[in-house]
């Protein structure tokens, strides 16, 4: 279920709090999970600062960063929590998908704190925390559900199974949501991270005041395509005065993102109708978006579909996520051993069609 190097040994239930550890792309994040699964900390420290003029994260000032705070981060963490690095009963990790160097930090950083204190260690995949957001503000989140995992690097629909299994419903053939936001934000000049700069923008819009295409590929199709509403933002841009701009930025903004969101929620939907199940988590960075929430909550009130939307926080990357879902792997007694190394491009388990 979790990672790739894995040690599965009894059945192990932690007595005690875990630390959830996240770094794998521009936030350093440490969170402590009490032993009933309670968010007794989530600490997290943002580059924005630092990868702003760049326009995007740049991976060696990432590591670099998360180095220098990797330390003071999870020792806040402890500190918010009341309790002492000594009552640590597991330690959970990021192990990918990411920046190399940057996970590299946390996961070395994991290792040496789980064998200074005597304790375990997990490694979880980064998309696993998104997903075990969901039941981190209602533990009592029903199963099966469908999850919508939109960040930064992913569009993926999953079935989740009574048992916690997931299998991929459909997934982007190109840009992750999180990606088009990014990017179109680029092309309207907008600053670095796009997604939250478009959503404040896009308030003051009128989303029907350009038509911008939404793509929902063929009939029944669960996969997502948003590389060519990019290129229509492009040549929507292209076609007025630049001096112009200033004035329509708000309605760019508002267009774009409505034909990001609506074919979001038209598929999140559809696959709740498919699959049978009645509840739906959208998780990542993409669900802080205000008119996304706005849409789902709606749409979930006419269709009776129990709908999962984790608080802010726990939107964009934190660690009390990756302690959640190392808290699970802990307790189907899977460890790490001490040579587990970071891996970039970790594909989950679950990456297989139904
Ligand atoms: O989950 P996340 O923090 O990191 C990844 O795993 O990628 O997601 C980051 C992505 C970025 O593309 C960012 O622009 C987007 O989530 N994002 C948003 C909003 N907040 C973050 N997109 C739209 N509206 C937002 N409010
Ligand atoms: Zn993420």
């Amino acid at each position: 279920m979790i990672a790739t190097v894995e040690q599965p040994t009894s059945n192990w239930l932690p007595a005690g709090p875990i630390l959830g550890i996240e770094t794998s792309c521009d936030e350093t994040a440490a969170s402590v999970l009490g032993a009933d699964g309670t968010v007794l900390s989530n600490i997290i420290t943002s580059q924005n600062a630092i990868h702003q003029r760049f326009g995007g994260v740049v991976p060696e000032l990432a590591s670099r960063a998360h180095i220098e705070s990797i330390e003071d981060v999870s020792a806040e963490a402890i500190k918010q929590a009341g309790i002492e690095w000594t009552d640590l009963t597991g330690i959970s990790v990021t192990q990918g998908p990411g920046l190399a160097g940057a996970l590299l930090v946390g996961v070395n950083y994991a290792k040496a704190l789980a064998y200074a204190l005597n304790v375990p260690v997990v490694c979880v995949s980064h998309l696993e925390g998104h997903i075990a957001s969901a039941w981190l503000q209602d533990p009592s989140f029903p199963l099966p559900c469908v999850v919508l995992v939109v960040s930064g690097g992913h569009t993926h629909l999953y079935y989740k199974e009574l048992g916690g299994r997931c299998r991929l419903l459909g997934c982007t053939r190109d840009d992750a949501a999180g990606e088009a936001f990014d990017k179109g934000a680029q092309l309207l000049g907008l600053e670095y991270p796009g997604g939250p700069a478009i959503d404040r923008l896009a308030r003051q819009g009128n989303p029907d005041a350009i038509a911008l295409p939404r793509s929902y590929l063929k009939r029944g199709s669960l996969d997502f395509s948003f590389s060519g509403l990019k290129t229509s933002l492009l040549y929507a841009l292209q076609a007025i005065p630049e001096e112009s701009l200033a004035t329509r930025a708000a309605d760019f903004a508002a267009c774009y993102q409505e034909a990001i969101v609506t074919v979001l929620v038209d598929k999140a939907f559809a696959a709740v109708r498919s699959s049978g199940a009645h509840a739906l988590a959208v998780v990542g960075g993409v669900s802080a978006n205000f008119r996304l929430r706005t849409l789902l909550q709606q749409r979930a009130a006419s269709e009776r579909v129990h709908l999962s939307l984790p608080p802010l926080a726990y939107c964009t990357d934190n660690a009390a996520m990756i302690a959640a879902a190392g808290k699970q792997a802990l307790q189907a007694g899977i460890r790490a051993p001490l040579d587990v190394d970071a891996q970039a491009s970790l594909a989950s388990s679950f990456t297989h069609r139904i």
